[in-house]
């Protein structure tokens, strides 16, 4: 963990106590940062992750790192039961104060609290990054999930025009920082947030992950040009 003037960090170990920590510290404005350092796109990813899910009237379906329910709360747009689970206490209290009507409990997408096959869908949206064993995520989330049942994975991603990944770069690696020093309770937490960007696999390495973790019918959607990516898959059935 780096502690500096502008806040804390969590190192590209992602160990969950410091993963935590700077989530509790960010949550105060998280909403409003998203939404800024995004230009507003944010709302747009989570209504394609909504669609992606095609959830129906009564499914139940589990958002992993769900943080203040933002995401969460859009899925239950579909009439389906949405519950979010996280391992930041800030983050879950923020989002108790701005959504109470969204259910979110505390747990760790590693050892999620709940027995096997309990959802029809799971989804994690900007949070698979900051776990620090990807695969084994992946598997804990195929063991929540019923044979049949759907997976959909929000994650920023690999920009497929070179031209536009180099601008993209640029403005993750400096003026994202920046812009969060004027906006975040946490700026040091949008570094980390770049670094660990520019760290994570393109859109196939990570599909192929996917598939080796027991999900089938793997396929990906790139959003706004590949800064993130959808991937889809179907639980294998046991
Ligand atoms: C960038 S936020 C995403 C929040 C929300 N899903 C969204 O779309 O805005 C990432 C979240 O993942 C959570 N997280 C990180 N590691 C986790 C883990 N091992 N288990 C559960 N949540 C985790 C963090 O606490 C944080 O709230």
């Amino acid at each position: 963990m780096s502690r500096t003037p502008q806040g804390q960090r969590a190192s590209l170990d992602k160990q969950p106590h410091e993963v935590a920590a700077m989530f509790d510290g960010v949550a105060a404005r998280y909403d409003l940062t998203n939404t800024v350092l995004s230009f507003g796109r944010d709302r747009f990813w989570r209504r394609a992750t909504r669609a992606a899910l095609d959830l129906r009237p009564g499914d139940r379906v589990l958002d992993v790192g769900a943080g203040t329910g933002v995401s969460t709360e859009e899925l239950a747009h579909s009439g389906a039961y949405a519950v979010g689970a996280d391992l930041s206490l800030g983050m879950l209290y923020a989002g108790k104060r701005t959504r109470p009507q969204v259910p979110l409990l505390a747990g760790d997408a590693l050892r999620l609290p709940f027995a096997d096959a309990s959802f029809d869908a799971v989804t994690i949206s900007f949070a698979l990054r900051n776990v620090n064993d990807t695969d084994a995520a992946l598997r804990e989330l195929a063991r929540v999930t019923r044979p049949g049942g759907r997976l959909v994975i929000c994650e920023f991603s690999t920009p497929v025009n070179p031209a536009f990944r180099t601008v993209y770069l640029s403005y993750l690696m400096r003026s994202l920082p920046a812009v969060a020093r004027t906006v975040s309770s946490n700026p040091d937490a949008y570094v980390y947030l770049a670094e660990s960007i520019r760290a994570w696999p393109d859109q196939a390495a990570l599909a192929e992950r996917v598939r080796a973790a027991g999900w089938r019918s793997v396929a990906w959607r790139n959003l706004t040009g590949g800064v993130v990516a959808l991937h889809r898959a179907i639980r294998m059935d046991a």
